[in-house]
C-alpha cells in the first residue's frame, strides 16, 4: 500500500448504508450488496488482496479463506458466536479477529423468552389452526398449555446471554438454576445469582433447559440421547445459541419417544435446512436464526464491526477482539 492508497476492506452482505459510510470515508469497500451470502469460493476470490473483512456468522473463514489473505490484518464478525472463524489459524498469522458481543444480548434473551412461552403455551398450534379454519370455538380443555409460574428454569451457559434470560424468570414467579459447565461467569460482571448445578442434575430437575453456550468441540452435540433421557418429561428444551449444541435426529427421536414435552429452536445443524423430522412436530416452535434480528441490534452489531475494523486498520486495539478462549 502506498501513502495514498486506501485500505481494502470486503463486506460479505447487504448492511444499511448508514452502517457502512465510516468505512467508506476510509476505505476502498468491495460490497457485496446481496443478503444471500458468497459461495466459499467467490469469499476466496474476494479476499485477495484485502485488508480487512466484516463478515457474518455462516461465512466459513477457513484455512483455505485465510491463506489467499496474506495481507488480512482483522476480520469482523457481525456476530458474537465465531465457530465459524479458524480463529486459532487466524491470531497465528496475526490477524486480528473481533465480534459483537453485549450488544446483542438482550434482542436474543427476549427472543428466548418468545420461544419459551410460544412452545409452553402452544402458541404456534393455536396459530396454525386458525389460519387453516380448523376452531370450531372455545373448549374447556382446548390446547392446554404448561404454566411457568413456580417453575424451574435452567440455563446451560451463564454467559452474558444466560444470566439475561435468567434476569426475566423472576417476573414469571420462576427458580432459576444454572450448570456448573462449562463457563458461568463473564468477566467483570457479577454473575446472575442461582444455584449451580450439575449439567445432570439440571437436566433431571428443570422445567424448561434454555441453552446459550458457544458452539465449541466440547459443547458440539451437548444435548443428545444421553442428555434427553435425563430431562423431565414434561420438560422444554429451548436452543437460540447455535444448532450444533444439539443432535437434531436425537432430539427428534426424543420427542416421538414423548421423553419431553416440546422444544423451541431458533437454530439448525444444517442452516439454512432444518430437520425434516422436528419440522412436522406439532409441540416444537421454529424461528429461521432471529435471535438477533431487531432493527436496533443488527444496527448497533454492523456499526461495532465496521469500528473494529477501522480501529485496527488505524493501528489501534479493537473495541471487542475475541480471545482464544471463546
Ligand atoms: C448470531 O447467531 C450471533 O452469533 O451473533
Amino acid at each position: 500500500m502506498t501513502l495514498e492508497e486506501k485500505p481494502r476492506v470486503l463486506v460479505t452482505r447487504r448492511m444499511p448504508s448508514a452502517v457502512l459510510s465510516p468505512l467508506y470515508r476510509a476505505c476502498e469497500v468491495d460490497f457485496h450488496d446481496h443478503s444471500q451470502a458468497l459461495t466459499h469460493t467467490a469469499l476466496c476470490d474476494r479476499l485477495v488482496e484485502k485488508d480487512g473483512l466484516i463478515c457474518m456468522f455462516n461465512d466459513r473463514i477457513d484455512e483455505a479463506a485465510l491463506s489467499v489473505a496474506s495481507g488480512l490484518k482483522v476480520i469482523a464478525a457481525v456476530a458474537v458466536g465465531v465457530d465459524n472463524i479458524d480463529v486459532p489459524a487466524a491470531k497465528a498469522r496475526g490477524i486480528i479477529v473481533t465480534n459483537t458481543p453485549d450488544i446483542l444480548t438482550r434482542a436474543t434473551a427476549e427472543l428466548t423468552w418468545g420461544l419459551l412461552l410460544a412452545v409452553t403455551r402452544r402458541v404456534g398450534e393455536g396459530d396454525r389452526v386458525l389460519r387453516d379454519g380448523g376452531w370450531t370455538g372455545w373448549t374447556f380443555d382446548f390446547l392446554l398449555g404448561t404454566e411457568l409460574h413456580g417453575k424451574q428454569l435452567g440455563i446451560i451457559g451463564a454467559g452474558r446471554i444466560g444470566q439475561a434470560v435468567a434476569a426475566v424468570a423472576p417476573a414469571f414467579g420462576m427458580r432459576v438454576v444454572c450448570a456448573a459447565w462449562p463457563r458461568q461467569t463473564q468477566r467483570n460482571k457479577k454473575p446472575f445469582e442461582c444455584p449451580v448445578l450439575s449439567l445432570d442434575e439440571l437436566l433431571l430437575t428443570s422445567d424448561i433447559v434454555s441453552l446459550h453456550v458457544p458452539l465449541t468441540a466440547e459443547t458440539h452435540h451437548l444435548i443428545n440421547r444421553r442428555t434427553l433421557v435425563r430431562m423431565k418429561r414434561s420438560a422444554f428444551l429451548i436452543n437460540t445459541s447455535r444448532g450444533g449444541v444439539v443432535d437434531d435426529v436425537a432430539l427428534a427421536w426424543a420427542l416421538d419417544q414423548r421423553l419431553i414435552a416440546g422444544a423451541g429452536l431458533d437454530v439448525f445443524e444444517d442452516e439454512p435446512n432444518v430437520n425434516r423430522e422436528l419440522a412436522k412436530k406439532e409441540n416444537v416452535c421454529l424461528t429461521p436464526h432471529l435471535g438477533s434480528a431487531t432493527r436496533e441490534t443488527r444496527t448497533a452489531m454492523g456499526e461495532l464491526a465496521v469500528r473494529n475494523v477501522l480501529e485496527v486498520l488505524a493501528g489501534r486495539s479493537p473495541v471487542t477482539p475475541v480471545s482464544l478462549n471463546v
